[in-house]
């Protein structure tokens, strides 16, 4: 089966009422494109749980700083629609920013409180870049489920946020972030790395990694949790931090304990590429299982 690529609001919105008029169900999945293995366990997830999947591909210029990537991020359309292909979608939405942003647009959608820490720091207009984007597709694909990757924690509970505020009809299912087998979590911004930056990249898989050991062994207090996770971040040169944080898997909010669920998140610059990671320590209640 060939991916059918629609460009247009007006084609996405004709298909999807002709899939609803018939009862069908609908998953969605958003991406920026440059599709990888972390993409595609979304979309094969969507496939599985519904009968219609639609993937988008929208590199969305409201959700980068001034001094971001917009301009260097990948473009790379016909072998993403082959991966979309690949993992079963049948579907590819892939509008041009005046579809998305008519001329003139003035309507945003932002979630506060969850977009104030981590990511907000340092990003401040970044998260009212994705609620506007991803409100207007979930409006253009009124899918039953959409899927989400627990790579962007701050993300996907950003997202569930807003779903429920407003009231969206949809299902938000987060799913666990896929590795590279030395530990490096999946990311389109990993083409930016040589691979000796690569190497230096691996420092925030391995410090969640020694932390989860720590906390595996019974340690409970945030301070030594992220104190584990610092030394062994600083044993990497070159490693430039933006944040290491222990909050609340659900509020975000900063924690001194782990009684419940809590996420460590950190992000980090790492030669030109800014790379974000993640572990929960203990039972997310937001992730779902793994396949
Ligand atoms: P993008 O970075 O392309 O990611 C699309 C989806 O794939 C997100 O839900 C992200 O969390 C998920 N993802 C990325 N890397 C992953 C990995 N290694 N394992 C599992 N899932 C992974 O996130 C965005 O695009 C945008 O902000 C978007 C939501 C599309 C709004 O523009």
């Amino acid at each position: 089966m060939r991916v059918e690529i629609l460009r247009t609001r007006a084609e996405i919105r004709k298909r999807v009422r002709s899939l609803r008029r018939v009862g069908e169900s609908i998953g969605l999945v958003p991406t920026m494109g440059a599709l990888h293995e972390g993409h595609a366990s979304l979309v094969r997830r969507s496939v599985r749980d519904n009968r219609h999947t639609i993937v988008t591909i929208f590199v969305n210029p409201l959700q980068f700083g001034p001094s971001e990537d917009l301009a260097a991020y990948p473009r790379q359309l016909e072998a993403d629609a082959r991966i979309v292909e690949g993992a079963g979608a049948g579907i590819l939405f892939a509008p041009s920013p005046p579809e998305v942003y008519p001329e003139g647009d003035a309507t945003f959608v932002t979630v506060e409180g969850l977009t104030r820490g981590l990511c907000g720091q340092c990003r401040p207009s970044h998260f009212r870049g994705v609620t506007t984007v991803v409100a207007k597709l979930l409006l253009l694909a009124s899918p039953d489920r959409a899927y989400f990757g627990q790579k962007d924690a701050q993300q996907a509970r950003v997202i569930r946020r807003m779903v429920l505020d407003l009231g969206f009809d949809a299902e938000i299912v987060v799913l666990p972030t896929v590795r590279e087998p030395d530990g490096l979590a999946l990311s389109s911004r990993n083409r930016y790395l040589s691979p000796e930056e690569r190497t230096r990249a691996l420092a925030l898989s391995r410090a969640l990694a020694a932390a989860r050991a720590c906390f595996a062994s019974g340690e409970r207090r945030a301070k030594a949790l992220l104190e584990q996770a610092r030394r062994s971040l600083s044993e990497t040169p070159g490693v430039e931090l933006d944040y290491l944080e222990l909050v609340d898997d659900e509020t975000l909010e900063p924690i001194d304990t782990v009684s419940s669920a809590a996420l460590l998140a950190v992000a980090a610059r790492v030669g030109p590429a800014r790379l974000i990671d993640n572990v929960v320590l203990g039972a997310s209640r937001v992730v779902a299982a793994e396949e």
